[in-house]
């Protein structure tokens, strides 16, 4: 499903996160995503090259799809996944199925699958000049590099270091969240491992404005679709809830970073 259907089949507020493979296209989809009533822009700035992910390559992972002797004895080991995926076909890439860009380079930048290395700042306030609400950046972790995207006219960032899928040993935005919630006077956004309400409440201590969930909700797609998103944001609440009970804070919004530190 391309974003346009995603957003005729709902109604709340619409984010979109692009990815810039190529300054054409990343214009191109903007505009699309304007028309189609998106009104929050995230550029994600943390894959200008590909990881290196072993356990893909040990795998074979890889798109788009190949029948590797693996992938088809996975196939008859899970039979109804197999069935599914024999009665809906290949997944696509569906925004870019879409894609009117009938630009070669466009085209070839597609194929590589590998994003815009040379996407730097001047790449970004042309993006800004174009997309007018919000517009996040997601993928930083350092306090400069906060204040260089406010310069570039962002309205927020994500501090996330991909959680961790691009590069292990990157710094975790947790480390760096109180310095840059200290400096930066527009709104804060975190991801990386978030995986209990007790992690949310720490970082809610130390500065941020929302936090942001990937694997969590996609563990809870993978087991029990919808129904297991919803049950995985149950589970987080309740224990936001629980937890805020028990360090004696009774609001998010009274959340700070007296709670993580001992009394002196
Ligand atoms: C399967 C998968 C696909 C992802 N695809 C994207 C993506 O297209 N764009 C993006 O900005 N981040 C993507 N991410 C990264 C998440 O947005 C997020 O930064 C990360 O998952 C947060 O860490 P967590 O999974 O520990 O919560 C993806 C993550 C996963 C697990």
């Amino acid at each position: 499903m391309g974003f346009e259907e995603v957003a005729q089949a709902c109604d709340g507020e619409k984010w979109f996160q692009l990815y810039v493979v190529h300054q054409e296209l990343a214009e191109h989809m903007v505009q699309r995503a304007l028309t189609a009533g998106y009104t929050t822009l995230i550029i994600t700035l943390d894959v200008s090259v590909n990881g290196y992910r072993e356990r893909d390559i040990r795998n074979e992972f890889g798109l788009p799809l190949r029948f590797t002797p693996s992938l088809l004895l996975d196939g008859i080991l899970h039979p109804a996944w197999a069935l599914r995926f024999m009665r809906n076909g290949m997944p696509q890439l569906a925004n870019f199925v879409t894609s009117q860009s009938t630009s070669l380079e466009v085209q070839a930048a597609l194929m590589s699958r590998q994003m815009d290395a040379t996407f730097d700042t001047e790449s970004l306030k042309r993006i800004r000049e174009i997309w007018p609400h919000t517009l996040l950046l997601k993928g930083l972790v350092r306090h400069e590099d906060a204040n260089i995207a406010v310069q570039c006219g962002a309205d927020g960032v994500i501090l996330s270091n991909h959680g961790g899928r691009q590069l292990d040993c990157s710094i975790s935005p947790m480390e760096t969240l109180a310095e840059v919630a200290q400096v930066m006077d527009k709104p804060v956004l975190i991801d990386s491992g978030f995986r209990r309400g007790s992690d949310i409440v720490k970082a809610l201590c130390l500065g941020a404005d929302m936090v942001c969930l990937g694997r969590a909700t996609l563990y809870g797609l993978a087991a029990q679709g919808e129904a297991g998103v919803d049950g995985v944001i149950q589970l987080l609440k309740q224990d936001v809830d629980r937890t805020l009970a028990q360090i004696g804070c009774p609001s998010t919004n009274l959340l700070n970073s007296k709670y993580l530190t001992s009394a002196k």
